[in-house]
């Protein structure tokens, strides 16, 4: 039985006066999805995240990060010696020291942990890939924020510029190519440039994390490298209401006016909106970040089944792309560079 003419009667004749435009057309083989397809990622626009450990002999996983580790130096080594060999062009290093103190002073010990595996990195794998350090100094810090704090305890702004020269100075001197300052500090990315120019470290970039909005989506990260905010506080002093989008325009022209080379908008998913917006406003490269909460939740639903898991991570970061992203920065890289590329 044809359900078509037996439920409804014969087809009503239509005749169109032009012919139809018909999108399906290009659409009908996978070779031409292919050919036609807008956007597409390439294992050589991601950046994988990884974290040093100091005083561990073994790697530690990350409960909350599945597959995802905290690293010794040689498992760091082994890490990116691998990443190399699959394509991969860049990693972003968090360094998790064994103490921590009111100024986050590990974070520009040239001794400290960061600055250990930075060395270690360049001196194993020179201009092979783009090693780009986080500069923040909330991993080192004993209250857990992203600066130094006033009498009040507030975050000083501008005692924590100091701090943040200081840490670039010593990034740069231990091999970094790039460094990627993460605290939304007003002024810091200026400072730094200022900071590297005068040290003559004037070909060490700077990746901004311009936008960074203050999301319940960093919750694993903060596993990750054991922060926990003093007094069970937040950032939103300092990082970006998710309310706003035009907020995040100024920030990114005043990390632009300030010396950014790579502009970054975090978290990814829920903030593509604001990705498309910096993409129409400058040249600079865009980046986004799929941060911690985003890639768990998917690796916690596909473990349920309850998703697809692969192509749910690529739909994913084909959104990043399509809406405007030239890099991803994302724990999905190592899997994207070995499953799919
Ligand atoms: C701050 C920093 C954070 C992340 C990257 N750099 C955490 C924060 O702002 O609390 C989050 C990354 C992620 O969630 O994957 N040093």
């Amino acid at each position: 039985m044809n359900l078509l003419t037996d439920s409804l009667g014969p087809p009503i004749a239509f005749a169109p006066m032009f012919p139809v435009s018909r999108p399906r057309r290009l659409r009908t083989t996978a070779a031409l999805r292919e050919l036609t397809a807008e956007s597409r990622v390439h294992v050589s626009d991601l950046i994988a995240p990884l974290f040093v450990r100091e005083g561990i002999d073994t790697p530690q996983p990350i409960v909350s990060l599945p597959g995802v580790v905290q690293h010794t130096l040689p498992s760091l080594v082994d890490e990116v010696r691998q990443l190399v060999a699959l394509g991969v062009k860049g990693v972003i290093l968090f360094g998790v020291p064994s103490t921590k103190d009111d100024v986050g002073s590990g974070a520009f010990d040239p001794n400290g942990i960061a600055q250990k595996a930075l060395r270690t990195l360049r001196d194993t794998f020179q201009d092979d890939i783009a090693i780009v350090s986080d500069l923040c100094v909330d991993e080192y810090t004993s209250h857990g924020h992203c600066g130094v704090l006033d009498s009040s305890g507030r975050v000083d702004n501008d005692a924590t510029l100091d701090i943040y020269c200081r840490t670039a100075l010593a990034q740069a001197t231990a091999g970094a190519h790039v460094v990627a300052p993460s605290g939304m500090m007003d002024g810091q990315v200026g400072a730094i440039r200022a900071a590297l120019d005068a040290a003559g470290f004037v070909d060490v970039a700077i990746m901004a994390y311009s936008a960074k909005y203050a999301s319940a989506e960093y919750g694993p990260f903060r596993d990750a490298v054991d922060v926990r905010i003093a007094g069970g506080g937040d950032r939103k002093g300092y990082q970006q209401d998710w309310r706003n989008s035009r907020e995040a325009v100024r920030e990114v022209l005043e990390d632009i006016d300030q010396g950014a080379d790579i502009v970054m908008v975090k978290p990814a998913l829920a903030y593509l909106d604001v990705i498309a917006e910096v993409r129409r406003l400058t040249p600079l490269p865009l980046a986004a970040y799929h941060v911690s909460g985003e890639y768990s939740m998917l690796k916690a639903a596909a473990a349920n089944g309850w998703i697809d898991h692969d192509a749910t991570a690529l739909e994913h970061l084909g959104a990043m792309k399509r809406a405007g992203a030239d890099i991803i920065l994302t724990y999905l890289t190592r899997w994207y560079a070995e499953h799919v590329s």
